[in-house]
This record gives C-alpha cells, sequence and structure tokens, in this order.
C-alpha cells in the first residue's frame, strides 16, 4: 500500500486515515466503489470508471457526492501523491454514519474515501502459462451490476479458489455463465469468443468492454449472447478479465485442461492487442 489516501475532503498518511465505527460502510456494508488501473502515472479509461460509478450510486439510492471533474481531479491528486509510474487507485463512498437502522438515514454525509496501490498485473509466467479456476454455482444476489462494498459472497468464493490453489472462480447460475469473483469471463469455442450479456447478474466490466471492442476493431468473430454452462466446460478457450489481471487465460478448470492446456492463439491475439491499445492510448495521453 502507498503512503497518502484521500478521506472526506483531505489527503493524508494512511495510518491517519479513521472512520467511525458507526459509518453503514462498517455496519452494512452499504457502499459502492471503483478500481482504475493507471499506466504511466495515467489513468486508463477513467471516464468509463465514473459512469460506472455514478450509475452504482444511482442503485443503491446513494447520492453522488463529487462532480466528475472533482473526481477526476482527486484521481490525479492520488496518483501524483503517490509513488510509482503504475498504480490502482480505489474509490469508495459509503451511506456514512449514523445510528444503526437498516432504513436509510435522513441526511446524512455521504463518507469518500480514495486510495493507491502499486498496480500489479499478472505475472510474465501466468500470461505465458494462464492459471488455475475452479467452477462454483453463482450464489451472489440479483444485482451483481451494481460495483457495491457489499462482497462477502465474493470473498467467500475467492477463497474457495484460493484453497483449491485456483487463482478464479469461473460461476454459473441456471446452466449459464455469469462470471467471476472479481472479474469477467470470456469462452471461445471454434475461433469465436462468446461473452455473456450485461445485466444484472454480471458486473459491466470496463476491460470487457474494451476486450470486445478490440475483437470488433479487429474483425475477430465474436458472440454476445448467453453461454451454456456445458459449452464453457467444453470450450477451446477461457479468458478472464478485469482492470488488475487485464485479460488472463485458465488453462484448467476444476482441474480439467481447458483446451490443449496452455493459453490459446485467440487468447495470444487479444493479449498482444490489449497491450498495444494501452500503449497507444498512454501516448495519446502524453
Ligand atoms: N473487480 N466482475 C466483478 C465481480 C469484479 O469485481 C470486477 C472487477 C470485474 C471486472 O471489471 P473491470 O474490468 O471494470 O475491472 C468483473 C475489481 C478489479 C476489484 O474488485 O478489485
Amino acid at each position: 500500500m502507498n503512503d497518502i489516501v484521500y478521506l472526506n475532503g483531505e489527503f493524508m498518511p494512511l495510518e491517519n486515515a479513521h472512520i467511525p465505527v458507526l459509518d453503514r460502510g462498517f455496519i452494512f456494508g452499504d457502499g459502492v466503489y471503483e478500481v482504475i488501473p493507471v499506466y504511466s502515472r495515467r489513468p486508463f479509461r477513467l471516464q468509463e470508471h465514473l459512469v460506472r460509478f455514478r450509475r452504482s450510486h444511482d442503485a443503491i439510492r446513494l447520492q453522488y457526492p463529487l462532480s466528475d471533474m472533482d473526481w477526476t481531479r482527486l484521481v490525479h491528486d492520488l496518483v501524483g501523491r503517490n509513488p510509482g509510474d503504475d498504480q490502482s487507485i480505489y474509490l469508495q463512498v459509503t451511506r456514512g454514519v449514523a445510528k444503526r437502522d437498516h432504513a436509510f438515514p435522513a441526511s446524512v454525509k455521504p463518507t469518500v474515501f480514495g486510495m493507491s496501490s502499486p498496480l500489479s498485473t499478472p505475472s510474465r509466467q501466468a500470461i505465458e502459462n494462464g492459471v488455475p479456476a475452479v467452477s462454483a454455482v453463482d450464489y451472489r444476489w440479483q444485482k451483481c451490476d451494481v460495483k457495491s462494498t457489499s462482497l462477502l459472497a465474493n470473498c467467500l468464493l475467492r477463497q474457495f479458489a484460493a484453497d483449491a490453489g485456483a487463482a478464479e472462480v469461473v460461476m454459473f447460475r441456471d446452466g449459464y455463465l455469469t462470471e467471476g469473483s472479481s472479474s469477467n469471463v470470456f469462452a471461445v469455442r471454434k475461433g469465436t469468443l462468446y461473452a455473456p450479456p450485461k445485466n444484472n447478474l454480471v458486473l459491466p466490466g470496463i476491460t470487457y468492454d474494451v476486450v470486445l471492442e478490440l475483437a470488433q476493431a479487429n474483425k475477430l468473430p465474436h458472440e454476445v449472447t448467453p453461454v451454456l454452462e456445458t459449452d464453457v466446460r467444453g470450450a477451446d478457450e477461457i479468458w478472464v478479465t478485469s482492470s488488475t489481471k487485464e485479460v488472463l487465460a485458465v488453462t484448467t478448470l476444476d482441474g480439467k485442461p481447458v483446451g490443449a492446456g496452455k493459453p490459446g492463439p485467440v487468447f495470444r491475439r487479444m493479449h498482444q492487442l490489449y497491450q498495444d491499445f494501452k500503449r497507444t492510448i498512454m501516448r495519446q495521453a502524453a
């Protein structure tokens, strides 16, 4: 963790940042968050992250406490005040501090928090060999499109994967692919890339959008459609995507090899496209 964080209007060293125990983020997990990757000190897809952030606020009827311009300034300030060219900016807003009662308090100021961590993207080894995943029933709630800090189910599911020595969980609901505990999931069959549609059962990933845009721009066959569990289990390739994992191949599912058991040709192409895209965007922003 880096040193300088933002809390309710002020920048301060992490060890000086405290919130009251009655904060509804602590008591109820009543809040929303964003994770924004920063490359060469430039936030990647910041506007898109802010659009989703605002949507998460609206979905839980939480006041959007800052303007997009203020968020943008705050993100750049955090980047500037913390070391390292590549960072991961975390923003969180909770419904604020109030006597414990499930119903919303009247007129309470939201708690606004921001911090930076070094961006840790997958190792070369993980990119070259892929990572293991395990499957699980998606038992989360019906509002998985909200980037809520209530992440107990996601934590339990990720720990289930960790206990199995796996990097991520691939989840299915009613026979269809949803996503991972903290990533979106794609499958490739016979050269076509398949992505589950955005609905209330998956988080609308910013990386997911970039991957589909790159597939479109580079004429890679792709389809956004409900993906059957059986098709994932028989897929030639499975990928996970997120702001921190970028695009990563899953090479075993429940201990069985996915396709040839190594990152496939469509993954290698997309991984290269993604890295090139990042570099181009960052050069343009310079
Ligand atoms: N997680 N699905 C879930 C459940 C996620 O938590 C995330 C991201 C994604 C991918 O979204 P994006 O491409 O916008 O990062 C999909 C972040 C990184 C986290 O919780 O740390």
